[in-house]
């Protein structure tokens, strides 16, 4: 990718967090942004690995961290999400991750994580880079009583689901990216290196 493709990447991502976060708040849905655990400006700068702090993070929560200039989720699934996730399969274009360069081989999996309720997602949607907003809310309104909980994209439509799966008939072409990671304990991730 160019320098010039990242950049506008980035900006696409700075000028939506303002209304994607409006939007969580407006259907009730705690999105902790916990300064702490971001890393030194200098090794963000460096593309360094970002360690996040899991502990707190209530099932059914997500929260946000920046790897490589980048947003990245970690969220909490329930089991009930857990279960939806084998509902969705015949509504997606690639529901069992046979492209390969969108997840690590270890994440290959129904879950599309190392562990099923932890999900790590690079938060990029693969149409044109806008940062699609969290919506776990079941049935709603706007996006049918089909709607099982996941990613919107508000820029032109896309759907993803509770493992960042596209949804066939929207625009962007390929699921969300799973990035490199791995736990350093059972309560902390290591977001930018793979697991061993
Ligand atoms: S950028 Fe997400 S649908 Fe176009």
């Amino acid at each position: 990718m160019s320098e010039q493709q990242v950049n506008k990447g980035r900006r696409r991502f700075l000028v939506l967090a303002t209304s994607a976060a409006a939007g969580v708040a407006a259907i009730g849905v705690a999105t902790p942004f916990i300064a702490s655990w971001f890393p030194s400006e200098r090794a963000k700068a460096a593309g360094a690995p970002v360690s996040v702090d899991i502990s707190k993070l209530e099932p059914g929560q997500q929260v946000t961290i920046e790897w490589q200039g980048k947003p990245v989720w970690v969220v909490n699934r329930t089991e009930q999400q857990l279960k939806d996730l084998g509902t969705v399969a015949a509504q997606l274009v690639d529901p069992s991750s046979e492209t390969t360069s969108q997840q690590p081989e270890y994440c290959k999996n129904d879950t599309r994580s190392i562990k099923p309720a932890t999900l790590v997602l690079v938060g990029i949607c693969t149409h044109l880079g806008c940062s699609p907003t969290f919506r776990p809310d079941v049935a709603p309104a706007d996006l049918g009583a089909d709607w099982k909980g996941g990613f919107y994209c508000p820029c032109h439509g896309s759907k993803f689901d509770l493992a960042g799966r596209v949804y066939k008939g929207v625009p962007a072409p390929t699921n969300l990216v799973v990035p490199p990671y791995k736990y350093v304990n059972d309560t902390t991730i290591l977001v930018g290196e793979d697991q061993a």
